[in-house]
């Protein structure tokens, strides 16, 4: 359970008010707000929320009350980085503990925050991504199709039904693709449905909960525009045609390989966009790895980090519908790269924007700096 944070998370949320006016209250948006101005003193979360663009994290299981009070502090927006998942919820189907999702939920309503649920339906990492017994009850079952109905049925009932209107954005579906793929990836929900498995996940949850906005995340490689980009605006054009109820599109942007084109980025948030959807880049991150040829010349790890978040956060700012960045962790001190495989040995990767001592780094300063300008380097 998360220790209650009221006092360490109320000191911390007087101590970053913005800058105080003589003229009378201030509003939360518009062009004319103290957080927009260049070189104002305030905090990521104060001017995204200034410029109507979220900037999140994602929260941990059991994080410490400094680092709650640096995410209250620093961002406006939270997503569960496990607590919610399925298997994380039911690691076994149908018996289900909600202890670590209450928690999550009781600290990002306590701190005002906006709140990405994370997800539904995923295929990948069974025990956490999905129950760990999924895959073979629906190997057993007599009828799989009907079988894995009811229970993707079942479990988004009980799921958005359980914070029903308290979630602004729930990721129903997370990557539908195979990893390095432009393909459906057989999972084990593909498997005993076929394509079918989106629309119901989908058609469950708006049904549940109507004012969730619905999106389908994706880690799209980082050329965003080599062919599983390409798939992926397919398929979410493919849901809307038949009627799925689809709101958004999240990219998750984990930059492992390499920093993307900004063109390329901008131009598949504006296609995805065009089709009618918000898009949102749910999983920001900033690997060594990607940095490699910038390293090799010499250049210093957090500015070329910032130069690649830079990158990210122009391509949403260009897109009016872009309504958010969301990095993959709070912190410096706690990133899943440094104890996933193969990327844990290359750990630290040193990735976000607060560092190890929860204090901001170069590409803090840079993604302010941009939510601040509207986009202008
Ligand atoms: O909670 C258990 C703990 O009880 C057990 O002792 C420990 C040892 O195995 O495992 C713990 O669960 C781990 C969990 O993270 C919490 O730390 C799981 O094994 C581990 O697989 C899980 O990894 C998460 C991974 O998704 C799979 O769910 C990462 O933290 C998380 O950052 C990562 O996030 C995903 C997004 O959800 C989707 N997009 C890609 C992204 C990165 O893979």
């Amino acid at each position: 359970m998360l220790p209650t944070l009221i006092p360490a998370l109320l000191l911390a949320t007087l101590a970053c008010q913005p800058p105080s006016q003589d003229s009378g209250p201030v509003d939360d948006t518009g062009p004319s707000h103290p957080c927009l101005q260049a070189g104002a003193d305030c905090t990521l979360a104060e001017t995204a929320t200034a410029r109507g663009v979220h900037a999140g994290a994602a929260v941990p299981n059991g994080p410490s009350d400094e680092r709650l009070a640096a995410m209250t502090t620093h961002f406006d927006s939270a997503t569960a980085e496990n607590a919610m998942k399925w298997g994380a919820t039911c690691p076994t189907l149908g018996s289900c503990d909600y202890t670590q999702a209450d928690a999550f939920m009781d600290f990002a309503e306590g701190a005002r925050l906006r709140i990405r649920g994370h997800t539904l339906v995923w295929g990948q990492s069974p025990g956490h991504g999905h129950p760990g017994d999924l895959a073979t009850l629906a190997e057993q079952a007599d009828d799989p199709y009907t079988f894995m109905e009811q229970a993707i049925t079942d479990h988004v009932t009980a799921m958005v039904g359980r914070y029903r209107g308290r979630v602004e954005s729930w990721d129903v579906i997370n990557e539908p693709l195979a990893p390095f793929g432009s393909t459906l990836d057989e999972s084990v929900f593909y498997n005993a449905m076929g394509p079918d498995y989106l629309d119901l996940a989908l058609r469950v949850a708006h049904q549940v909960d109507p004012n969730a906005r619905l999106f389908v995340n994706e880690y799209v490689v980082s050329d965003y525009d080599g062919d599983k980009a390409l798939a992926f605006v397919g398929l979410l054009d493919e849901l809307m045609a038949r009627g799925a109820p689809i709101h958004g599109a999240g990219i998750q942007a984990h930059l492992y390989l390499e920093v993307p084109e900004l063109d390329a980025l901008t131009a598949l948030i504006a296609t995805i966009a065009a089709l009618g959807l918000d898009v949102e880049l749910t999983e920001m991150d900033v690997a060594k790895l990607a940095l490699q040829e910038q390293l090799d010349d010499g250049e210093d790890l957090f500015e070329a980090q910032a130069a690649a978040y830079g990158v990210l956060v122009q391509a949403c700012l260009a897109e009016p519908r872009c309504t958010g960045v969301t990095t993959w962790g709070i912190d410096d001190g706690d990133s899943w790269l440094d104890s996933m495989p193969p990327y844990d040995a290359m750990a630290p990767h040193l990735p976000l924007l607060l560092d190890t001592d929860l204090q901001p780094k170069p590409a803090y300063h840079t993604v302010r700096e941009l939510l601040a300008s509207g986009g202008e380097a």
